[in-house]
C-alpha cells in the first residue's frame, strides 16, 4: 500500500519508510488505533485509509498531539512546521488559510473518517493516563522524545501490551534524542516484554 503525503509534512519521509510502516500495521490488523504525536496528520490519514480497507467502517482512531508550540511545551521536540517548498507555504497560507499543525487542519484532512476519528489536543504527560486503554490494540508512539515523556507514554499504554496488543515506537535510535532508546530499553527489560528493532534501528515493536 502506498503511503501518501497529502501535500503536508511527516516524519515518515524517507523513501520506503511509510510503506514499511503500513505493512507492519497490516500484519496486526488492529481495529482500535492510538497515535501519540500526530503532527500534520499524514500518518493518521494513511492509517485510517488502511484500517478502512481492512475493516470498512468498523475501526477507531485516536490521535493525541500538543497541536501548538508554547512555553509549557518547549522541552519537547516539535518538528519545524515551515515548508521548504514555497508552493506548499502559499497553499496553506492563502488558499487553505490554515496552519497544517492545528487540530482544525488535521480534522479537515481526516474528515472522510469523521465517525471513526477522535483527535485530542494536549500533553501526553497529562492526557494519556485519562484515556481508556481497554479496547486499544495498537499504539504508534511518536510524540515527545524526552526520556521522561517516553517513559510516561509507555507506562500509560501498558494495558495495551497486557491485552496482547502492540506498541510501535518511532525514532528508537535517534542521535539527538537518546532518551527514546533509554526509556524503551528500560521498559522492555523491566516488564520482560519482547522488543524487535526494525528498519535499520528506526522502529521498536514491543509485544508481550
Ligand atoms: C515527529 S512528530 C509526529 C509525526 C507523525 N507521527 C507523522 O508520522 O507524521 C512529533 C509530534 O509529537 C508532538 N508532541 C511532542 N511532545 C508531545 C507531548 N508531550 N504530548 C503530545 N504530543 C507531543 C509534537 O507536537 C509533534 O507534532
Amino acid at each position: 500500500m502506498k503511503y501518501k503525503k497529502y501535500f503536508r509534512k511527516t516524519s515518515l519521509k524517507q523513501k520506503g519508510d511509510g510503506e514499511f510502516f503500513l505493512e507492519e500495521i497490516k500484519k496486526s490488523k488492529p481495529k482500535f488505533f492510538l497515535e501519540v504525536g500526530v503532527f500534520h496528520g499524514v500518518t493518521a490519514r494513511n492509517i485510517c485509509e488502511l484500517l478502512f480497507d481492512l475493516h470498512g467502517d468498523d475501526f477507531q482512531y485516536i490521535g493525541l498531539d500538543l497541536f501548538e508550540e508554547s512555553d509549557e511545551n518547549k522541552s519537547e521536540i516539535i518538528p519545524s512546521t515551515n515548508f521548504s517548498n514555497p508552493f506548499k507555504q502559499i497553499y496553506f497560507k492563502y488558499i487553505k488559510r490554515q496552519n497544517p499543525y492545528s487540530i482544525k487542519a488535521v480534522e479537515d484532512l481526516l474528515i472522510k473518517f469523521k465517525k471513526n476519528v477522535n483527535l485530542i489536543k494536549g500533553n501526553s504527560n497529562n492526557v494519556l493516563k485519562k484515556i481508556d486503554m481497554t479496547k486499544i490494540d495498537y499504539v504508534f508512539l511518536d510524540g515527545g522524545h524526552e526520556y521522561k515523556t517516553v517513559k510516561n507514554d509507555l507506562d500509560c499504554c501498558n494495558e495495551v501490551i497486557e491485552n496482547d496488543g502492540t506498541i510501535l515506537c518511532d525514532d528508537y535510535n535517534l542521535s539527538y534524542a537518546p532518551g527514546v532508546k533509554k526509556a524503551i530499553d528500560e521498559y522492555v527489560k523491566n516488564n520482560n516484554y519482547k522488543c524487535e528493532i526494525l528498519r535499520n534501528y528506526r522502529f521498536a515493536r514491543i509485544e508481550k
